[in-house]
């Protein structure tokens, strides 16, 4: 890791921050706070002010009222010792189409001070970490998008700061190659880092993230870590597959009497005949145990038993009344049969 120490314990602090472009008011009064040493995940629907966020936080726009530290140094006032403590990716995007990937890295560790040999050995480490040895001296302009993408990274990683900004470092890439970067976002944190990613894909902030803030139209409208946003919306679910399918019905009828009882309010099950399973929400997990021995009495037989959480995805919609993406869901949710019931 770099040598600078930050003094302060807070990586961002932003206190209503705005940004209005024409009528728009793209970022509407954001304000995060983000301890060092952490993932801090930042997601929304296209749109939602998280790039705009990130380039003010980044002193690369300036925000047209609140204010943001960056480990107490002003993004306004103090651009330069910002610029000193963070990375972000996509800053890199004129390299030379002609140069070979090693050439271009070479170039930003020569820039950014590294001594020739220091350059050198940086380059050949930084492309076998994002898998680019074989590219190194391919020049860019036969790169693939998911490889540009990869080299983006390698090259914000250069001076290893304590902040780095990722937005949406993994989008367009394949499955190894997004695993791989989560590694290297995983190692880099345990090295100290901080860092700041927004994401597409719910499953990744649910993954990466140790807190999350969820943004859309501008304002931060719910944050916490992962299970908290879960909970708040209440949304667990107990789904129990019976040995003898022609006891389902029953099953499903005791079940969703002996929920309701408990609940005050009707709960009803649902069930899916070919899976022999019974799906139903769940706000109280200590009632399940009760709930498996009011089964037994009634003679019937449960094959498996499973208390699950909600998904991210489902947190999301019940959150901003639409799903993460406009279109396609890719790797959003691994509950869609559940919420489909
Ligand atoms: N330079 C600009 N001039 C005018 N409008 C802009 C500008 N940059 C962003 N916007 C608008 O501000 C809003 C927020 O955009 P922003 O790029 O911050 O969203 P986002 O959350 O990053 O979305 P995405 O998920 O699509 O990347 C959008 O409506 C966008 O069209
Ligand atoms: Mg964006």
């Amino acid at each position: 890791m770099t040598s600078y120490t930050p003094s302060n314990s807070l990586a961002i602090e932003a206190d209503g921050l705005v940004k209005v472009f024409g009528e728009q008011r793209a970022v509407d009064g954001v304000s995060l706070t983000v301890p060092q040493g952490a993932v801090y995940g930042v997601l929304g629907p296209n749109g939602a002010g998280k790039t705009t966020t990130i380039r003010m936080l980044a002193t690369l726009l300036r925000p047209d009222g609140g204010s943001a530290r960056i480990f107490g140094r002003d993004v306004v006032a103090e651009p330069t010792a910002v610029r000193s403590l963070i990375g972000v990716t996509g800053q890199y995007a004129s390299v030379d189409e002609k140069l070979s990937a090693t050439e271009n890295l070479i170039i930003f560790s020569r820039l950014l001070g590294l001594s020739r040999s220091a350059s050198r050995r940086k380059a050949a480490e930084l492309l076998e970490e994002f898998g680019l040895t074989e590219a190194a001296n391919k020049a860019l302009e036969n790169f693939s998008g998911g490889m540009r993408r990869r080299l983006d990274l390698a090259a914000s990683l250069i001076a290893t700061p304590p902040l780095l900004f990722l937005d949406e470092p993994t989008t367009g890439l394949d499955p190894r190659t997004r695993a791989q970067m989560w590694e290297t976002i995983r190692r880099l944190v345990r090295e100290g880092a901080t860092v700041l990613l927004t994401t597409q894909y719910l499953d990744e902030a649910d993954q990466l993230a140790d807190r999350i803030a969820v943004i859309d139209r501008g304002k931060v409208i719910a944050d916490g870590t992962s299970d908290e946003l879960k909970a708040s919306v209440g949304l667990s679910a107990l789904q129990l597959t019976v040995a003898d399918p022609s006891t389902l019905e029953p099953a499903r009828a005791l079940v969703s009497e002996f929920l309701s009882r408990a609940a005050g309010r009707l709960i009803e099950a649902t069930v899916s005949p070919e899976a022999g399973r019974i799906t139903v929400p769940l706000d109280d997990p200590s009632l399940t145990a009760d709930l498996l021995i009011r089964l037994r009495d009634n003679d019937i037989r449960i094959e498996e038993i499973n208390v699950s959480k909600p998904s991210l995805d489902e947190v999301f919609f019940s959150l901003t009344g639409h799903g993460a993406e406009s279109g396609d869901s890719e790797g959003a949710t691994t509950d869609s049969e559940r919420s489909a019931a």
